[in-house]
């Protein structure tokens, strides 16, 4: 094409798409299209693009795309799908716990909604809910501690079940927290060969140094939790609930690892996958 026919080509692009914007105006109870609804953004400067992922959030996040069940299935079924690693169907095949870890099937829709088959049976995630705090969102999300500690440590150890009874009896700064829990938490090697203590990246409220503004040098600095400056002490995201191991942070993140196994710490928590992921789960885990 010729510089001059580019530019009638462009003139005719813009006469286009003002006739499609005036045509969308003139119907107010015909529903904008995307696509009309996103040039009309672009043209307003509504459409931020920052950062590697912004096509996935600008075009799809953001505009609440419906995600077909069909990519979801793909997703489970491919390598590195989430950042290096195997397929999650690999070892998720069947609701039979004999042959696919936690009897969880990840390979159907109605698998990944029915979740672990294996005691403690349970679902994975609410649909129509955020997962990120749910089982599938730490799981996808949350590296284990100390972080860099294989998934070939043992899930049961002396320390872990001595930091699940002391919150289980109720989290207390009694004798048992000050003598034989908070030197857990302060010494190395103590959740795994060659591990530094967690208090070497949670030492304050101060990020940085502390990793998520989370003090586990002291007491109140645990009971506290994490982001007390960026959130507000009011709204920091407690991690120990007393009385429930199994919803307080420290105890999940001393016991789940990071899928798929072996994933490196590093690898993107916030993977354009994984959000798309989750917006699928609140859209409502469709199967269509
Ligand atoms: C190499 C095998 C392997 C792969 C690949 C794998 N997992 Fe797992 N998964 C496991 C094992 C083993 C467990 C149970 C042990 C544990 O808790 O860490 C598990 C546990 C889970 C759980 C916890 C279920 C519950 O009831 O607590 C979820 C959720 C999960 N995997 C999701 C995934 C997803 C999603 C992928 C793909 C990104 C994936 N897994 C890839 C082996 C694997
Ligand atoms: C080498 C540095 C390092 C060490 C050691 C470490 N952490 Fe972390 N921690 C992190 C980072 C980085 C994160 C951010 C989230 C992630 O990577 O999953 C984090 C996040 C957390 C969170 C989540 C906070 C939130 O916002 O909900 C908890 C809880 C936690 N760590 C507990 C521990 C415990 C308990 C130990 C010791 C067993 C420990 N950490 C050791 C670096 C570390």
């Amino acid at each position: 094409m010729t510089k001059r026919s580019l530019a009638k080509a462009a003139i005719w692009a813009s006469v286009a798409a003002l006739a499609l914007g005036a045509a969308a105006m003139a119907d107010d109870d015909k529903k904008k299209s995307v696509n009309e609804q996103y040039l009309e953004d672009l043209r307003q400067g509504k459409v931020h693009i920052e950062g590697d992922h912004a096509a996935v959030t600008e075009l799809i996040l953001n505009r609440n795309i419906p995600i077909p069940y069909s990519y979801i299935a793909q997703l489970m079924a491919s390598p590195n799908a989430f950042g290096d690693g195997p397929a999650c169907i690999v070892c998720h095949s069947s609701a039979d716990p004999t042959v696919s870890y936690r009897g969880l099937d990840l390979s159907t829709c109605d698998g990944i909604k029915a979740g672990s088959t294996e005691t403690p049976a349970r679902a994975i995630f609410i649909a129509g809910e955020d997962p990120k705090r749910e089982i599938l969102g730490r799981r996808m999300r949350n590296n284990r501690m100390p972080l860099g500690v294989g998934f070939n440590v043992d899930h049961g150890t002396d320390a872990i079940k001595a930091v699940e009874a002391w919150i289980t009896a109720g989290a207390a700064n009694d004798d048992n927290f000050r003598n034989n829990i908070l030197p857990l938490f302060n010494t190395e090697n103590v959740f795994g060969e060659d591990t530094p203590a967690c208090a070497e990246c949670h030492m304050s409220n101060e990020e940085p140094p502390s990793f998520h503004e989370l003090d586990m040098t002291s007491y109140e600095g645990i009971m506290l939790g994490a982001d007390s400056v960026a959130k507000g002490v009011d709204h920091a995201t407690k991690v120990i609930i007393p009385g429930h191991p199994e919803l307080s942070g420290v105890f999940q993140h001393l016991t789940e690892d990071r899928m798929p196994p072996g994933i490196d710490p590093s690898e993107d928590r916030d993977h354009p996958n994984t959000q798309i992921l989750f917006a699928w789960v609140k859209q409502g885990a469709q199967c269509r």
